[in-house]
This record gives C-alpha cells, structure tokens and sequence, in this order.
C-alpha cells in the first residue's frame, strides 16, 4: 500500500482555487494564510487523478452516458463504510449539495414557508432559505459541559407551533464536527414525522468521521426516518473533489421521492458531468486507503493543535470534532467583540479563517479553522495567531 506524505505542502495558487486565488474577494487581500474554504490542501489518491488523466487523454469530450458502474460504486461504499442500503430507484445524481438544497427548498416548499435551521451552522443554510423567500426558523444548538447538543425541547416546541415545511440537518455537523447519535436522530425524525415535516439530512462531512466513530446517516435512524428523510451525499470532501461536482440525493418514501424525482429528470438536472463519474468510481472503488491515511493525518493535527494551544496559548481552547477537518476554536476567553476579534486573527494574524458569527447563534467569539493542511504549515499560523494575541 502507498504511503501518502500530507506534509509535502502542494502549490496551489494560479490554479484557480477559491481557498487560495479567490481569497481578494472576502479579505481584501490575497496573503493570508488560507485556513478557511473547506476543501483540504492535499493531493487526491493516485487513482483518481490517473483516471481522469486517462479519459482527457482522449480529445474528444461528447456527450457521455452515465455507466451502471457510477451508482454500483455509491451503492457499495455507502453499504460497507456507513451500514446504508441504497438502490437504484431511490437515488438521483444533483449538482452539488448547496445546489441541491435550494433545488428541494424550490420543489417542496412555497414562498413564506418556515424552514428549521440549527445554528450555529454551515452559512448557506439561512441563505438559501431566506434567499428563496422562505422564513429560516432558528433552534440553536446549546453548549452543556458534555458538549454541543440539539435544543430537542426547543425542535418539538418549534415543530409544533410554527408548523415549518422542512429542516436542513448537517449531519455530521459544520462548523463544530459533531456527530449525532443514533437517540438524537430517531428523536427528530419521530418529531418530523408527528409534525408532517420533511428532512434534508446534508451529510456531505460523513467520511470524515474522526476518533474511530463510524457515521450515522439520518436514513438509519429507523421508520420515521425513512419516511421524512432526503439524504444528501457526496465524495467531494471525502475525496477533496469538490471543484468537480459530483452529489445525490437519495429518499426511500417513495410517495416524496416520485414527483420530485419526475421533474428533476424533466429538466435533466440529474445528469452528472463525466469528469464527475470518472472521479466518483475511481474515489470509492480505490480510494478508502488513501482516506484513511487522511484521517489519521487529521486526527493528528487536531492533537498537535490542541497540544500546542495547552502549551503556548492556553487562554484559547479548541472543540475536539467527532467529524472532518473543521475545528472550532474558542477564543472568548480573550473579551473581544466581533469586529475587534475579526480584526486580530484576519488583519493582524493574517489568518484566513471563517468567524464564527457568520455560523448564526451561539458563533460569536469562535473561528472555524480548516485544518486540512501539512502540520508545519498549521503550527506556523498559530505562531502568527500567538505573536498577535501577545501583542494586543
Ligand atoms: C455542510 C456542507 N454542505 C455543503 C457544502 C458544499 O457542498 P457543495 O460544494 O456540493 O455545494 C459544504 C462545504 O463546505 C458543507 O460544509
């Protein structure tokens, strides 16, 4: 088996990454150290670059068909890595995850809907709601001294009075990589089936699954689950693919799935691009040894992370994530508001990271740091983060 080296730092400016070359458009600059779009600054396992070599080798780029061995693939690794069956008719290719939920929150909702969103959370979510003219009803996730938890109380409360259409779940969880157990799970799918309200279960960071923990999709989570639930997958963060579109959807009610299923066929929305193919059969028929070797790296840096805050930083502390290459760092120990706080790691630290505001509720006085990068690199930007606290 080929040793993988994630610490051989890989160039990618010029290469039209968001992360690196599209870093002007939300900082003002270019030069920080980019620690924030959430793909991962490592090279993809031999086989998916060799099959895409292969194909372009070919100079003709036609129409393609979609190869029974595409959806065979999905079938297997979503069956032997997370427990899920899946067949043919209950899974239709989208164009990627955001896209996908503003494609369902346009066919199962209307205009003035309420739609449950669970701060702090992935910022489209809200944007996607609010920008199709629905209303974003917030349960905020609370902090217990086990950790983030969902308010349940708050979703039965908010499920039964508000009457909302549909929840957006990110599961696992972005910005705080929280895995939700199988109990929280079945609770909500047993408050969502009560209440009459469908599940967009995002779980696009499932893979990633960190510490040993195997993934949970809300599709397990038992029969209320199974008749509310539209589960959102992909190999795109699993595989650091995300720049070649490759998501689904699957909904095993059928009574849910047919309609919708009619009429993204109709307008051949389901039609994956081949680069997309290629790369989605090549990642999961070869590719779970070079996933491993990801999480393991992962796993490390969150150590060397934690261990280097305990030593050289100790007013900040990080929210160990259960799940991918997100961390969640406090720092409300230093009393900062938000603009001041924005301003020390961004302009001072010169750190690209996402501030926790921007996740909703309960955001305020964290970043959300992408730590997918070679150690080194990492140690070297909280050098810069320590030499801008101290300086304060
Ligand atoms: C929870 C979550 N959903 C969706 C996405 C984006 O997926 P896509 O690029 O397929 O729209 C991300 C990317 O960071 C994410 O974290």
């Amino acid at each position: 088996m080929k040793r993988y080296d994630f610490d051989a730092p890989v160039e990618r400016k010029g290469t039209g990454c968001v992360k690196h070359d599209g870093m002007v458009k939300d900082y003002g600059t270019n030069d920080l150290v980019p620690l924030w779009v959430a793909d991962m600054d490592f090279e993809v396992a031999d086989e998916i670059a060799d099959a895409l070599h292969k194909r372009t080798g070919h100079r003709v780029y036609g129409y393609s068909v979609v190869p029974d061995s595409f959806w065979k693939s999905i079938f297997r690794w979503w069956r032997k890595r997370h427990g899920l069956t899946i067949t043919r008719d209950q899974i239709i290719y989208i164009p990627g995850i955001v896209k996908g939920i503003g494609i369902l929150l346009n066919f199962y909702t209307q205009k003035g809907d309420k739609v449950v969103v669970q701060p702090p959370v992935y910022h489209p979510f809200r944007r996607l709601v609010e920008g199709n003219g629905r209303v974003a009803l917030s349960n905020p996730l609370v902090e217990t001294p086990e950790g983030w938890k969902m308010d349940l109380e708050g979703l039965a409360r908010i499920m039964r009075e508000e009457k909302p259409k549909m929840m957006i779940l990110c599961n696992p969880q972005n910005p705080i990589g929280i895995q939700w157990d199988m109990e929280t799970l079945r609770e909500v799918a047993r408050l969502a089936h009560e209440n009459g309200v469908i599940v967009v279960s995002d779980e696009i960071h499932g893979d990633l699954m960190l510490q040993g923990r195997d993934h949970i999709p809300y599709l397990c989570a038992g029969p209320d689950a199974v008749a509310t639930g539209i589960m959102l997958g992909a190999p795109s963060k699993t595989f650091n693919i995300p720049g070649l579109v490759s998501s689904w959807c699957v909904i095993k009610n059928p009574e849910l799935r047919k309609p919708f299923f009619e009429w993204m066929e109709v307008n051949e929305f389901d039609a994956p691009t081949q680069m997309a193919t290629i790369a989605t059969e090549a990642a999961y028929d070869f590719g779970a040894d070079w996933l491993d070797q990801v999480l393991e790296y992962l796993q490390g840096n969150v150590e060397a992370m934690e261990e280097w805050l305990k030593r050289e930083l100790p007013q900040l502390k990080i929210v160990r994530p259960q799940a991918s290459f997100l961390v969640w760092l406090d720092m409300r120990s230093l009393g900062l508001g938000e603009p001041e706080l924005e301003d020390l790691v961004i302009n001072k630290a010169g750190l690209a990271v996402n501030p926790g505001a921007m996740f909703g509720e309960g955001g305020d006085g964290f970043a959300r740091v992408n730590i997918a990068l070679p150690r080194k690199r990492l140690l070297e930007a909280l050098e810069k983060l320590k030499k801008a606290v101290e300086k304060q």
